[in-house]
């Protein structure tokens, strides 16, 4: 009578009384449930079993074996027992995969006790993150020690001062030698972590000017500029916001979401009033330049023009700003906005740059693609179709859950078989791929009950090795300015560069890709790689329009005439 026994047991337990199990051992089963969110970290003590079972001063802990083990209920392996009999997580969980867990515990000890323990898990909001392919990035081939960051941002804006001088400043960022370890108090925080392809970047305004700037602009109630990529009516142009939050701003909207994002230490803080607040939503891949839609009338701002250096000028009026954001991508394993996350991605899976969310190859799944869908699976080694080329090698792996297997086979794409017993040979390797090996490769198990199961992956290789072009990639692309190699179309120039090698820059007048596109700037030269105007003397604007203020000449304004009478110099 199983109840009676429990009952016994429990008694057993109480009065420290061992009589009533045989010989030393007692099999009881009690169930009791307890929870974990699904979003728990690896290494999560969820619970004690002895403790949830009231079972104290009973696990042995001078035995060398482990005193608690998991007998069943845990098929992927997703909890562990550390050696003081508590329920760890041992691999990503995934509420929508699997919702809860009977497992089936062994307390070993003087009395040996069988118990079981219901796992709820918990769904979380937004969890697992979204593989969002709108803005998946490039990987980047990792060279040594040196970090890399999720975005290149380049700045430009250009300002009238008050005498009349035309100002203007290009900024980077990340900085080359940023300082890439959050300090204690950081003045900048990132976060990547949307599914949504936005990119949300705070920062807490310290410096006395910055904070100067952002107040008059707060007091003139410039509170935020929009920055598109295309023409403002299309949908499709990503968007750049630049928000000035005031701290002590209760009534604005968007102070809450600022607060949840930043360090307590940014709210708290006496010594700061404003955090500027940028949010980019990238809709491609590739390079954008957003354009920025500046007020009709701005204050007059004092700005330090030499970085370390007191002199100050006013400027009063803004010509143009732009920001061109390049999505640079991650080394390997890596992601976030300074790739500092490791990825949990399995199984050849790609991990999306932004937030880590991991792209299953088929055949399995689970917020870390461990679990397998089906009983047999198929990893291939490298993953990514952009590392297979003519003349390389794959590898094949056949992974097989929970059968017992009799015989694996392999059946290539003409029809062949290679056929092993038990599970081992279940990979295979292709090297110097010819495209005559592309096409299905079926991984095929018979089990000892007769059953079959089988998949397959499809080959389909058809790029030459770097650097090669040709049909038989016969030829050296030798291209210029890091342009890629392409098996058919030859070097793929970067914006700017034309030629067979990617050796001549745009003809004048052109810039792009391809050269495809026409310069705009009336007084001046564009710069081919971007198109950005750069001005005849006596001329500014971004397309260069308008002429110098009087009593100015010469390139970007910086000469003051010294004519007398008031004459101004004939700008040529
Ligand atoms: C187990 O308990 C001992 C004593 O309390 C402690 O020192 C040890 O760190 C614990 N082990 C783990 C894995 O938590
Ligand atoms: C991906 O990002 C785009 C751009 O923000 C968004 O419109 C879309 O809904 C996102 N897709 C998913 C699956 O969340
Ligand atoms: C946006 O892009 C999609 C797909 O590229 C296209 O079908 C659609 O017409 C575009 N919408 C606008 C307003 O340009
Ligand atoms: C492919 O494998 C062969 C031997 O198995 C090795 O010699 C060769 O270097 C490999 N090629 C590549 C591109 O890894
Ligand atoms: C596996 O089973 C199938 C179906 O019964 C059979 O046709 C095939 O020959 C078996 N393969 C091997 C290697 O025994
Ligand atoms: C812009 O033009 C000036 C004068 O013609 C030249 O000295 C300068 O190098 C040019 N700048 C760039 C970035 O090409
Ligand atoms: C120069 O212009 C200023 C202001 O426009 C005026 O006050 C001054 O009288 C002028 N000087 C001459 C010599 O015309």
């Amino acid at each position: 009578m199983a109840a009676d026994r429990t009952d016994q047991c429990r008694l057993s337990y109480i009065y420290g009384v061992l009589a009533v199990c045989f010989a030393g051992f007692c099999w009881c089963q009690e169930v009791k449930t307890v929870s974990v969110f699904e979003n728990a970290d690896v290494g999560t003590a969820v619970v004690n079993i002895p403790l949830l079972f009231g079972i104290t001063a009973h696990v042995h802990t001078e035995k060398a074996e482990l005193p608690c083990s998991v007998l069943d209920g845990d098929r992927y392996g997703r909890f562990a027992v550390d050696e003081n009999c508590t329920l760890v997580v041992d691999n990503p969980l995934d509420y929508s995969v699997q919702s809860e867990y009977v497992l089936k515990v062994l307390i070993s000890g003087r009395v040996h006790r069988e118990v079981k323990v219901r796992l709820q898990v918990h769904d979380v909001v937004d969890y697992p993150p979204v593989y969002n392919i709108t803005c998946e990035t490039p990987t980047v081939k990792q060279n040594g020690e040196r970090s890399t960051y999720l975005f290149q941002v380049d700045g430009k804006g250009e300002g009238v001062t008050s005498d009349g001088d035309v100002l203007s400043a290009k900024v980077r960022y990340p900085k080359p030698n940023w300082d890439l370890l959050p300090s204690d108090h950081p003045q900048l925080m990132v976060n990547t972590d949307n599914g949504d392809c936005r990119v949300d970047l705070f920062w807490a305004v310290y410096q006395a000017i910055d904070e100067a700037i952002v107040d008059k602009l707060w007091l003139t109630k410039v509170h935020s500029t929009t920055c598109f990529s295309g023409p403002a009516s299309d949908l499709n142009s990503s968007v750049f916001m630049i928000n000035l939050i005031d701290k002590e701003a209760n009534y604005d909207p968007r102070l809450s979401y600022v607060r949840e994002n930043v360090p307590d230490s940014w709210m708290e803080s006496d010594f700061q009033k404003y955090i500027v607040y940028f949010s980019v939503t990238t809709m491609s891949g590739d390079k954008r330049r957003f354009v920025c839609q500046l007020p009709e009338t701005m204050p007059s701002i004092k700005i330090r023009p030499v970085e370390e250096s007191l002199m100050t000028v006013d400027i009063v009026a803004f010509n143009y700003m732009w920001a061109e954001i390049k999505p640079v991508g991650c080394p390997p394993g890596r992601y976030g906005w300074a790739c500092q996350n490791m990825c949990i991605c399995r199984n050849g899976a790609y991990c999306h740059a932004f937030n880590g969310a991991c792209k299953c190859q088929q055949g399995w799944t689970g917020v870390a693609c461990d679990i397998p869908k089906d009983t047999v699976s198929i990893v291939a080694t490298p993953s990514d179709p952009r590392d297979l080329y003519i003349s390389g090698n794959v590898t094949l792996r056949c992974e097989v859950y929970d059968v017992d297997v009799v015989t694996t086979s392999w059946i290539f794409p003409d029809g062949s078989a290679k056929t092993t017993t038990g599970a081992d040979g279940t990979e295979i390797t292709i090297s110097d791929i010819k495209t005559t090996d592309n096409g299905p490769y079926t991984c095929q198990v018979n089990d000892s009950r007769g059953d079959v199961f089988k998949t397959d992956v499809v080959l389909n290789v058809d790029s030459c090795p770097p650097d090669r072009t040709g049909q038989h990639c016969e030829d050296v692309c030798g291209c210029r300015q890091g342009a890629s190699c392409d098996r058919w179309a030859g070097c793929v120039c970067p914006a700017g560069w034309t030629g067979r090698r990617c050796q001549t820059a745009c003809p004048q007048g052109t810039y792009g890709y391809g050269c495809r596109e026409t310069c705009e700037c009336e007084n001046g030269a564009c710069l081919p790689s971007d198109g950005v105007c750069n001005c005849t003397e006596g001329w500014f604007g971004q397309d260069c329009s308008k002429p110098c203020l009087p009593g100015r000449y010469g390139w970007s304004c910086h000469q003051i005439c010294t004519c007398k009478n008031n004459a101004t110099r004939m700008s040529d």
